[in-house]
């Protein structure tokens, strides 16, 4: 460690010290027994939980084709416009539910069952699954939305349909694309259940030593009912279900009782009633009447969230760093969940590593998109918990490396610049140990 670092380290150390008795995080909660491994339903679930969660799992699987004619596939509905075929594609690691696994699904769909796609050039076999948003539409006006890759023309089971995949080579060129990767869904409904006065009351909490090193960040809300949204990399969306009805037609082109029409209605693309997912009030059971959409929230609310490794000293020490130096003003540890009609999910701490919250992060990460209230340059904290296991890292999945990460949150305009600052200082065995806590997540 050079001279200047030690310096610093040594201020900080004095102002931190002093910070972390301002922000003391209550410690972690006790663990009681055996943790479920991750990807399992969360201890304690009623048996018609349990069902309902087992259910919305086979369901998350399904692969979609058109009309339901191509082999081994179980849904139809699929497309005109498609960005994978089935929820377990892109929530695949480590477990069903999780992010973008290491071989990226999306380049055998492209050409699946005869279709014609051509494989843009940002989607490769060893690279993250990624969803596109143009930032202008071509007359200079705000998009923002989700382009799907590919299209079902060519298919086997698409008819006539005769569309063409967007341009992304003159995009790219006006640099005028951006990518998200996904989102795991551990611990989904925990986060669902954490009220809206908490997510506030956090806020509001440790304000001074927030001011001192310029985080503020503020929720995203709901232009419709008020309430928190909380789902996505900007906390754009409310619940799980309404993320659920938005995926299935944006991701997989299936319209369902929430998006109930096509997003692209060129004739010939769309051959089955609307909508193509729907409640089957003839069923002879409750969990069989699910629609999809409703058995894919079940599935994603009744998801244990993941289980952090043992600690140890080092580990240890690393989640004092954490706090110290204020990565956990953003990263808030734990949030509690309120009364809800589940005991499962009643009156629990979330562990999760995250205020909720939508921060400005700077041009470096800056995607150029507004959702809601959250501008150009703001992101929700990511919640942390899982993050030892996981592949590509921030929205986009520019990096596997959480150092870079980290480092990524300073730029220009970034209410992370003071704590990365105090980062990039750290003596080596304390950032050690600070990585090493990071991993154990
Ligand atoms: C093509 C890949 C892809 C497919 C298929 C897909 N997702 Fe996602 N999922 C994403 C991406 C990308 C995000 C982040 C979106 C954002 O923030 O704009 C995401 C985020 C989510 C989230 C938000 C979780 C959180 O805490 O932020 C939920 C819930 C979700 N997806 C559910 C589903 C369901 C249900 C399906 C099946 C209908 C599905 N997804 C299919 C890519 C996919
Ligand atoms: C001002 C709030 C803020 C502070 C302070 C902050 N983070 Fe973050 N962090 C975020 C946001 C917002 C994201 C998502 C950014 C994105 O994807 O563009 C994020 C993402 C991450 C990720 C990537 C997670 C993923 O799912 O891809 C890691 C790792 C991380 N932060 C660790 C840290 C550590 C360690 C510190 C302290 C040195 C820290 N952060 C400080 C807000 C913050």
């Amino acid at each position: 460690m050079n001279r200047s670092k030690r310096l610093a380290w040594a201020k900080c150390a004095l102002m931190c010290g002093l910070w972390n008795t301002v922000w003391a995080q209550p410690p972690g909660p006790p663990r009681q027994g055996t943790p479920p491994p991750t990807g399992a339903p969360l201890p304690g679930l009623s048996p018609s939980e349990l069902a309902r969660f087992q259910e919305g799992l086979r369901r998350f699987q399904e692969v979609v084709s058109v009309s339901g004619t191509e082999p081994a596939t179980n849904g139809s509905g699929f497309g005109p416009r498609f960005n994978m075929n089935r929820c377990s594609g892109c929530h695949a690691a480590p477990a069903i539910g999780g992010s973008s696994p290491a071989a990226n699904p999306q380049v055998a769909v492209a050409t699946e069952y005869g279709a014609l796609n051509t494989i843009p050039s940002f989607i490769q076999s060893n690279g993250p699954v990624r969803v596109a948003r143009f930032i202008h539409a071509s007359d200079g006006s705000a998009d923002g939305g989700v382009h799907s890759l590919f299209t079902v023309t060519g298919r086997l089971d698409a008819g006539t349909c005769s569309i063409a995949q967007p341009d992304f080579a003159t995009a790219l060129a006006q640099d005028n694309v951006s990518f998200r990767i996904p989102t795991p869904v551990f611990g989904a409904g925990l986060i669902e259940a954490i009220p809206d006065r908490t997510i506030l009351a956090n806020k509001a909490a440790n304000s001074v030593a927030k001011q001192a090193l310029g985080i503020a960040g503020h929720e995203n809300r709901s232009a419709n009912d008020g309430g928190i949204t909380r789902f996505g990399w900007k906390a754009q969306t409310r619940s799980l279900e309404i993320f659920s009805g938005e995926a299935y037609n944006v991701e997989m082109g299936v319209t369902n009782e929430l998006f109930g029409s096509e997003r692209d209605t060129t004739p010939g693309c769309s051959p089955n009633p609307l909508p193509e997912d729907r409640t089957n009030f003839d069923a002879t059971s409750p969990v069989a009447a699910m629609s999809d959409i409703a058995a894919f929230s079940e599935f994603m609310r009744w998801l244990a969230p993941p289980q952090p490794q043992a600690g140890n000293a080092s580990t240890a020490q690393g989640q004092q760093i954490f706090n110290q130096i204020g990565c956990a003003l953003c990263h808030t540890p734990v949030l509690n969940t309120g009364q809800t009609a589940s005991l499962a999910l009643s009156n629990r701490p979330v562990v999760l590593f995250s205020d909720l919250l939508v921060h400005h992060m700077g041009t470096g990460l800056a995607d150029g998109i507004g959702q809601g209230n959250a501008a150009a340059d703001e992101f929700r904290s990511a919640p942390l918990w899982g993050l030892g296991q996981r592949i590509f890292l921030l929205h986009d999945g520019r990096t596997p490396d959480l150092v870079e990460a980290i480092k990524a949150h300073a730029s220009d305009g970034s209410e992370a610049n003071a704590v990365v600052a105090a980062f990039s200082n750290l003596p080596d065995a304390a950032l050690q140990d600070l990585l090493a806590f990071l991993r154990s997540l």
